[in-house]
């Protein structure tokens, strides 16, 4: 990471600057004085009376004007981010959210956008229309729409895709406290991400510097579309007024302004100081801006006393007057602050400084202590949150996926957000999903990505609703906001279409309504009453024999391939599955599996209407080398790089290291894969490198590696990467040419001589489509030369879409990791989206080629949200994916391209609704080689 230089201070932007400037050019009179209300006196004092004192009195009296849009606002008509030539646009017959009635309220009807503005909502008669030319006019029919989603906490445009070098500008590294710098002077106009995020039915972001610093400096909302000027400055919404340097009218009320700060590991970790030098840290840089406000209060009384004498100039300080308006509560601070010692800290810095805080972001155990949130100076702040992601450093730990909705049961305010690119907010209404399937209400998930983050912005009186006089920011979804895969089929922003051709992936029927969610009320009480830190392990049934009832579908592995067993729907009778040692014995109705015979021992397990299911495999993250990924002291480490002459020379000869030997059983990721269903791993050593090693299969439920079953494969396939950092591709090319030919020694000559052969699968990690298009090539030349069959898999493979052809002929597999792509560096960035930028999506291209193919993970954490990473991948299909090839992606695929041998034969019991949906909730998990039946919950 660069850093950036620093811009030369510049005193041109300054409200008293400007004053001044104007100062000159107003003519000055008592009478002017007095029709402000100010005694002058008629003695001595009456010739200290300032030129510009009437700029002065005004000023002073704007000096704790609170932000608020102008009191017309509403009537307006015209959007002043309104483009000219944009013609009025009609959506017809749309069942629409608008936000209002705490998101309770939903319209059936029409929405007129004119002028950037939304100007009716209802049935929308000729008579308005004719009032109107040139109407442009979709036709809903009667499909769900939003306002346009609003991320809380974005780095979008200030750590741009492809990430290049000077392409990172969230940081500075110049001090803890920065109040006055601006994410606006790093947002690049050219990120990638702002098409695809749009697509994704985002509108605004809050685009917020980094959290090395304690004060990262200012935030700065942006609309994401492109603009007519291509400037940074036009994608900002309600810039404030002094930002240009423009003197806007001074009777005008001020506009929010934006601010980040950071509590906890990040700010010590940079500075290498503690907690208690960051909480100084804040403190010091607030006393400075406190004693600042006091001269400027103080001289503002003697002003508006008219006590002009000796009084000299406005105190200011252009460094710090952005914090003299935090205190003066006219910025919205958002925190990042995870734990509750951080939390602590700041609530009292809060009340010291007297100030209030606009939102807690990640804020992983805030859901622990609401009433200490609730003692902040001030509005209680809102909470700003991932859904699943946790667990990658101490301060996530104890996040848990019932947070949103134990924060919102005490009543506080809950905002789903991304830290693009954390999480690539194309899917941040994601977030809000899952929020809402792990037991947060409907209208407070939908509000959490639309009315409440633009309420804590303050920009609720233009965005976030769907309202006469709201900014025409609006989304039109395929299904159910809160159904999986929801996708926008148009976005509006300013009123303008975003979406030239849409492709819609048509959903199933079930999708166009509010997800029937499972009940996770034991499980939330259980998070609280454990600190965060709830027991995963499931317990085994207490009979040899299970019976499920009330089963409509059973799905089975069948050699390579997953078929439907058995279904209700189709048998016309409610199934029941018999269950003894973890093995089927029968299915189907009652007449079919008669009881007789099994004695009274029986546990029976009503699914209410659920499924049977192969269990899925994860791949592709650290999962099991690791507790907490950025804990050293709880991770396995990375291996050492080979092409830098490590391992260390006392391992001999051309050591192969085995992830099996770093296994660590219950982590929690693993345990909640498990309990999600996710029975297997496959995880390869960690390496940033070009040799990995061997992957091992292991199983996420064993309680430690002797357990029976517990290493399903002790070695599974071979790892490399041949686009690390640490020497040029094509040296990397080659020393794979001269491995695959047998130029090693020892242990790596053996191993590649599997790889040859066929027996043993190489795994490549590689982006690139010129890079996978060099190895097909060096397959051919090998396999020439060799007269065998090399088992190859990319993995990542972000742009093999582009060779798809090429890949099938050559029997070349795919794990597509992220499942849904990213263009994050500049080798992967030709992707294919998927609707409703592409008509296909990378799964659906790649098995039309015939190609293999199986989805992976990136982080530990989302091991557990497989089973909806498959169905979306099957959503976005448009019918090309059945639901048992969406199961294949992360089952029996996985293992045929990781070189499992012996096939997985654990079933997954799911109730009420099925495993690939957001009704469903895993109950048992159906271990035949282990004779057993766990149960969850
Ligand atoms: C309506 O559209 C036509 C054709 O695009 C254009 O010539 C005309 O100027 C438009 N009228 C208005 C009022 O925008
Ligand atoms: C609205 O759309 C629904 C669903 O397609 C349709 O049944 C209904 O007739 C439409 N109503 C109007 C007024 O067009
Ligand atoms: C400066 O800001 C004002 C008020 O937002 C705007 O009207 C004006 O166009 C801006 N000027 C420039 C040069 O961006
Ligand atoms: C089976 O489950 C469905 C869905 O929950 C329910 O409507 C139905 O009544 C159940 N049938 C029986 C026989 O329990
Ligand atoms: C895929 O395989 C099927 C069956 O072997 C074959 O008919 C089809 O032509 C293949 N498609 C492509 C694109 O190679």
């Amino acid at each position: 990471m660069e850093k950036a230089q620093p811009h030369p201070l510049r005193r041109a932007t300054t409200r008293a600057t400007v004053v001044r400037a104007l100062g000159a050019t107003i003519l000055f009179s008592l009478a002017a004085i007095s029709s402000l209300g100010i005694t002058t006196q008629r003695t001595a004092a009456h010739t200290a009376v300032p030129i510009n004192a009437a700029q002065i009195v005004q000023q002073c009296q704007a000096l704790n004007v609170l932000p608020s849009p102008p009191k017309d606002f509403h009537l307006r008509s015209e959007s002043d981010r309104y483009v000219p030539g944009t013609p009025p646009a009609l959506i017809r017959n749309a069942t629409i959210w608008t936000g209002s009635a705490s998101g309770h309220d939903v319209v059936v009807g029409d929405i007129l956008l004119d002028k950037g503005v939304i100007r009716e909502v209802g049935w929308i008669g000729e008579s308005v229309l004719k009032l109107y030319d040139n109407v442009t006019v979709l036709d809903a029919g009667g499909a769900w729409v939003t306002p346009g989603i609003v991320d809380l906490h974005s780095h979008i445009g200030v750590g741009s895709a492809p990430s290049l070098r000077g392409s990172s500008d969230t940081n500075s590294r110049k001090g803890l406290v920065l109040p006055w710098l601006r994410s606006l002077d790093g947002l690049n106009t050219h990120d990638d991400a702002y098409r695809l995020v749009i697509s994704g039915g985002v509108t605004t972001a809050n685009v917020l510097p980094g959290s090395a610093d304690a004060i990262g400096g200012q935030a700065f909302t942006i609309k994401l579309r492109p603009t007519a000027e291509r400037s940074s400055s036009a994608m900002v919404i309600e810039p404030p007024h002094t930002l240009n340097g423009t003197h806007v009218d001074p009777a005008l009320p001020p506009r929010w302004r934006q601010m980040k700060h950071a509590c906890g590991e990040n700010p010590s970790r940079v500075y290498s100081g503690t907690r208690m030098d960051t909480i100084w840290a804040f403190r010091e840089g607030y006393e400075t801006a406190r004693k600042i406000k006091h001269e400027q209060d103080t001289y503002c009384a003697k002003a508006l006393r008219g006590e002009w004498t000796g009084l000299g100039d406005f105190p200011e300080n252009l460094q710090w007057e952005a914090l003299v308006d935090v205190l003066r509560g006219r910025v919205k601070v958002h925190n990042h602050c995870y734990e509750a010692v951080d939390l602590d800290g700041i609530v009292r810095l809060t009340n010291e400084f007297k100030f209030s805080i606009a939102a807690f972001h990640h804020a992983h155990e805030t859901y622990l202590v609401p009433d200490l949130l609730k003692k902040a100076y001030g509005t209680t702040p809102a909470i700003a949150m991932f859904a699943t992601n946790a667990r990658y450093k101490r301060e996530a730990y104890r996040g848990s996926e019932f947070a949103a909705r134990i924060l919102a049961d005490n009543d506080l305010r809950v905002v789903m957000k991304s830290d693009h690119s954390v999480l690539n907010s194309r899917y941040l209404l994601y977030e809000a999903q899952q929020a809402h399937y792990y037991g947060l209400a409907s209208n407070l998930a939908l509000a959490s990505v639309t009315t409440t983050p633009a309420t804590v912005l303050g920009y609720d009186h233009r965005i976030g609703f769907i309202k006469p006089g709201h900014d025409a920011d609006i989304v039109v979804w395929d299904s159910h906001p809160l159904a999986l895969g929801a996708t926008p089929t148009q976005v509006f922003i300013d009123g303008i279409a975003q979406l030239k051709d849409p492709h819609v992936s048509k959903k199933p029927s079930g999708h166009q309504r509010i997800p029937k969610t499972p009940d996770f009320t034991k499980e939330a009480e259980k998070t609280l009453e454990y600190e965060g830190l709830p027991p995963l392990e499931t317990t085994e049934a207490t009979s040899d024999i299970v019976i499920f009832t009330n089963v409509s579908s059973v799905y089975l592995r069948q050699g390579g391939r997953i078929r439907e067993a058995y279904s209700a729907s189709e048998m016309r009778t409610a199934g029941l599955v018999v269950v003894e040692k973890g093995s089927i014995q029968c299915m189907g109705a009652l007449s079919d599996c008669p009881l007789t015979g099994y004695g009274m021992d029986i546990q029976r397990i009503n699914l209410e209407g659920g499924s049977i299911s192969p269990s899925l495999i994860s791949y592709g993250s650290q999962l099991a080398l690791n507790h907490i990924n950025g804990e050293a002291s709880t991770n396995d480490g990375a291996v050492g790089d080979p092409l830098l002459g490590k391992p260390p020379s006392v391992l001999g000869e051309g050591p192969v290291i085995r992830a099996v030997d770093g296994l660590q059983f219950v982590t929690r990721d693993a345990l909640l894969a498990y309990r999600a269903g996710v029975t297997v791993g496959i995880t390869a050593p960690t390496s940033y490198g070009f040799l990995a090693g061997l992957s091992v299969a292991f199983s996420t439920g064993s309680p430690h590696k002797l357990a029976a079953g517990a290493v399903l494969q002790d070695v599974t396939a071979l790892h490399v990467a041949t686009d690390s950092w640490t020497l040029s591709v094509s040296t990397q090319i080659a020393v794979l040419r001269n491995l695959l030919q047998g130029g090693a020694e020892g242990e790596l000559k053996s191993v590649f001589a599997s790889v040859v052969k066929g027996s043993l699968p190489l795994v490549v990690q590689v982006q690139s489509a010129d890079i996978m298009a060099t190895l097909i090539e060096l397959k051919k030349e090998i396999e020439g030369e060799r007269g065998t069959s090399i088992k190859l898999t990319f993995s990542g493979a972000n742009e093999a879409h582009i060779l798809a052809k090429e890949i099938g002929e050559a029997g070349v597999g795919v794990i597509l990791n992220p499942s849904r792509p990213f263009p994050g560096t500049w080798k992967s960035r030709r992707i294919l989206p998927g609707p409703p930028l592409s008509e296909q999506n990378a799964v659906a291209a790649l098995v039309a080629n015939n190609v293999t193919v199986g989805i992976g993970i990136e982080e530990q954490w989302s091991a557990r949200s497989t089973r909806f990473d498959i169905a979306w991948a099957a959503l976005e299909a448009n019918g090309a994916l059945s639901t048992a090839d969406a199961i294949a992606l992360a089952s029996v695929n996985l293992e045929t391209l990781l070189g499992v041998k012996k096939p997985v034969t654990d079933l997954v019991a799911v109730r009420h609704g099925s495993f690939l949906d957001f009704e469903g909730k895993v109950v048992a998990v159906l271990s035949a080689h282990r004779g057993v039946v766990d149960l969850v919950g």
